[in-house]
């Protein structure tokens, strides 16, 4: 796609959120001291775009009828998963492997609480999504953090280092498949490394593949279900949210193919009281079809081009340098040419560009020069973002 494609109303038309009690837009000034009146919102993952029509219209349909009790057969919203697994990503799953979690995040914590123990060791890949490390703690268990290598702008594991690093207090991982931040697509020969790796330390491997469907053309994203030997130690974590902005719903999937781990899992939901909400079914369930698919396409074709506009100019700036992006909507830059302390890069970016944007500290170690910004926005947002950072960074120039 070319940047001077014509207006697309479904990505260009600019939307206010402001007023609507939205994390992204309306908590901007009390968590980066940004105004939403005159400055550019950047942080939070989910977009400022309306999800597609058939998730409108299934929500209208719910609405018009007007009843709202609880939901009874998920058969159908089981297949819709199931048809969207085999069809966007070759992965046959069976319909009982499904769970249905309160979002990821929520996922995440239930299997921490299903598989480990409190004094457990838990991996991540760091930098990494910021609320692996939140939830582990919060579940009184270690954090584990195995450094993502930064090959001259590229992230890679380095699983000699990582052998070296463990002591057998470790029992789970937790990958970002595509990773957040940096937006690795990871390869197949990577997550055969990883599952071996996994094997030889005794560790079950959760893969949060929550970004799955955002892939920039070029690049194919491999589930971790399809890699060999990691099947009876492997939780696969998956959800429109992303895909459809639907981060609202708080609807995910955990997904376990292993008898085993399903039914230690399952005992743990039993044990919460854990069940479906039927709006983010009803909006899941229409998302993944074929109008769904088309909208995707249309939407990475889009996001691609807000890449292509933002890395040529943030790239252009002396000493600001993005992540070339295999997937995701989160570019991911390195303040480190600028040669300032983190504060002063902080300092210029809510202060003089006025972007509300995640601080790199917050992904762990290794992301302490680094800034996330979130571009799954209006492309005129994210050429007023670039406007605003060759401003407060002009002095290098
Ligand atoms: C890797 C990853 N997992 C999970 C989430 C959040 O998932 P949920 O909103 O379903 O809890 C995010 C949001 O940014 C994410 O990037």
């Amino acid at each position: 796609m070319s940047l001077d494609t014509p207006f697309d109303t479904r990505f260009d038309t600019l939307i206010d959120r402001c007023g609507t009690d939205c994390a992204k837009w309306d908590s901007m000034q009390s968590l980066y001291g940004v105004s939403p009146d005159t400055g550019l919102s950047m942080w939070v993952a989910d977009m400022d775009f309306h999800p597609p029509d058939c998730v409108q219209q299934a929500l209208q349909g719910m609405i018009d009828h007007g009843v709202y009790g609880y939901y009874g057969d998920e058969g159908s919203y089981r297949d819709a998963i199931q048809w969207w697994m085999q069809t966007r990503h070759g992965w046959h799953i069976e319909k009982e492997w499904i769970f249905n979690t309160h979002g990821l995040v929520n996922g995440t914590g239930l299997c921490i609480d299903a598989f480990t123990e409190p004094g457990d060791g838990v991996i991540l890949f760091t930098p990494v999504y910021h609320a692996f490390a939140r939830v582990i703690k919060a579940a009184e268990r270690e954090v584990v953090e195995c450094k993502l290598v930064n090959a001259d702008g590229r992230y890679e594991m380095d699983f000699d280092s990582y052998d070296a690093q463990m002591t057998g207090a470790e029992k789970m991982i937790i990958l970002c498949s595509p990773h957040n931040p940096g937006g690795r697509v990871w390869s197949r020969s990577e997550l055969d490394a990883l599952a071996a790796f996994a094997r030889r330390h005794d560790l079950i491997l959760v893969s949060d593949e929550i970004h799955h469907d955002l892939v920039m053309p070029g690049h194919s994203h491999i589930p971790a279900a399809l890699i060999e030997g990691i099947t009876d130690r492997l939780i696969m974590m998956t959800a429109t949210s992303k895909t459809f902005n639907l981060a609202g719903h708080h609807t995910g999937n955990v997904i376990i193919e292993d008898p085993d781990l399903r039914a230690q899992f399952g005992r743990r939901m039993a044990g919460l009281g854990l069940s479906a909400n039927s709006f983010g079914l009803v909006m899941a369930r229409a998302a993944y079809s074929p109008e769904g698919a088309a909208w995707v396409d249309d939407l990475v074709a889009y996001i691609d081009g807000n890449r292509q506009l933002f890395d040529a100019e943030v790239n252009a700036i002396p000493g600001l340098r993005s992540m070339a992006l295999e997937s995701t909507y989160l570019a991911w830059v390195d303040f480190s040419g600028t040669g300032m302390e983190q504060a002063e890069v902080i300092r210029r970016i809510q202060e003089g560009a006025e972007i509300a944007a995640n601080h790199g500290t917050s992904f762990g170690s290794g992301g302490e020069s680094f800034m996330r910004f979130n571009i799954g926005t209006q492309r005129a947002r994210v050429k007023d973002a670039c406007a605003r950072l060759a401003r407060a960074f002009g002095d290098l120039q």
